[in-house]
């Protein structure tokens, strides 16, 4: 045990099992005001383990220990089978992402095994032990020092951890159905294959709906929260905020819908479409209902209405936000989602007056995702925080 420590100052094995007893002190005041966010766990140097930098009793999250038990038990049971096969000693260095990857080939398992030559265990134990057989139990060692690693989330981080696993699945399967679409064999067709616009606005919409999930667990993280004072123009700015965020969510999907059905060569003017403010064509399909999801002029100005919109009520809110006093970060969120939210209407109506070159257009689609930033990083500076 000694070596191993030695060699292995971050290793689990033994470590994570026992909670409160384990390598974490307990910190010394759990019902204490929120603790300061986990930067250091964020930031930490790469050649710092994660233990290292989670151990700091002031960067747990304050109902950190109701979620260890499950895990702490998983890594019993693990640890149990590391000891019965004397799997624990076989990764004998162990960094905090370049390891995180098994050796994938033969020379990088011949390389590893190697290194497991050195030490007494191979020496006087297990010196006529095959390489498949060390594969075995380097698994085992290896699958309980990434249990060990999950074990440190809360368990409501854990469920958010594993439901954001399962939308990036949800998310591959649709972009594989997205792209089927488009190479489906139309016999009557004669147009230029493409993606059905519907699937490329399920595709998006989940890529945002991942993305926001993904980035509001961050800032949830790494942004201590405020302690506002609840006024009335408080709950109406917070609410004011929800709506613009839903607001952008909606017209970044109608863009999808633009960029699916190449709706923005319909129309390349603005303000007006052509010479008129509302086209003759706009409800040119039947049934009416049609045309919102099939015409590329309702589809385009829709997305004209909803980009004015959005702008109109990002506007609207920043003027809004100045009559309350509120804290340097959050009036910087207000600020840039302003900023993002102007920049974005510009690159829209350039993208459409130069008939929708490729780099417009991407900095257009990548903009959407700046304002959605900005958006949800002032949704996270206003959020509540329980008493
Ligand atoms: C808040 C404002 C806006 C947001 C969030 C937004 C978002 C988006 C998104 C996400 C796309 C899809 C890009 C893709 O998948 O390739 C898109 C496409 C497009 N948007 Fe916007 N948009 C906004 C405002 C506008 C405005 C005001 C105009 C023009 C008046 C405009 C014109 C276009 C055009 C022409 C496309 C099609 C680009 C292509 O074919 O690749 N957008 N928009």
């Amino acid at each position: 045990h000694q070596a191993r420590a030695q060699l292995d100052p971050a290793g689990t094995c033994g470590e994570a099992v026992t909670p409160g007893l384990g390598p974490h002190p307990a910190p010394a005041n759990r019902t204490g005001p929120r603790a300061s966010p986990p930067r250091s766990a964020l930031t930490a140097d790469s050649t710092e383990s994660t233990h290292t930098s989670i151990r700091k009793p002031s960067s747990m999250p304050r109902k950190e220990p109701r979620g260890r038990p499950g895990s702490a038990h998983g890594a019993v049971l693990l640890l149990s089978a590391c000891r019965l096969t004397e799997s624990g000693l076989s990764m004998v260095d162990w960094h905090l992402v370049k390891e995180m990857k098994p050796p994938r080939t033969q020379q990088e398992w011949e390389a590893e095994f190697q290194k497991y030559q050195q030490f007494p265990e191979f020496k006087i134990l297990n010196h006529d032990m095959t390489l498949t057989e060390f594969k075995f139990i380097w698994y085992m060692e290896y699958s309980h020092r990434m249990w060990g690693r999950v074990g440190w989330l809360s368990r409501p981080m854990k469920g958010r951890v594993l439901a954001l696993c399962g939308l990036v699945c949800f998310q591959g399967l649709l972009g594989w159905y997205m792209v089927k679409s488009g190479l489906e064999e139309k016999p009557d067709s004669y147009d230029i294959p493409r993606v059905s616009q519907y699937r490329l606005a399920a595709h998006l919409g989940s890529a945002l709906v991942l993305y926001s999930a993904s980035l509001w667990t961050g800032l949830s993280l790494l942004l201590p929260p405020h302690q506002l004072h609840e006024t009335r123009q408080l709950l109406q700015l917070r609410h004011f905020a929800h709506g613009t965020t839903a607001l952008i969510f909606l017209t970044a999907l109608s863009g999808a819908f633009v960029a699916g059905l190449d709706a923005g060569l319909v129309y390349n003017s603005f303000p007006k479409m052509g010479e008129r403010w509302i086209p003759d064509d706009l409800l040119a399909f039947s049934p009416t209902l049609r045309n919102i999801f099939e015409n590329p002029t309702t589809v385009q100005f829709d997305h004209r209405i909803l980009g004015v919109a959005s702008v109109t009520a990002v506007t609207a809110l920043y003027l809004f936000s100045r009559k309350i006093s509120l804290p340097h970060r959050t009036r910087m969120a207000v600020t840039s989602l302003l900023a993002a939210a102007w920049v974005q209407v510009c690159l829209g109506i350039s993208t459409l007056l130069f008939y929708v070159p490729t780099p417009l257009a991407a900095t257009h689609q990548s903009g959407s995702l700046a304002l959605l930033s900005a958006a949800l990083w002032l949704m996270s500076e206003l959020r509540r925080v329980p008493k």
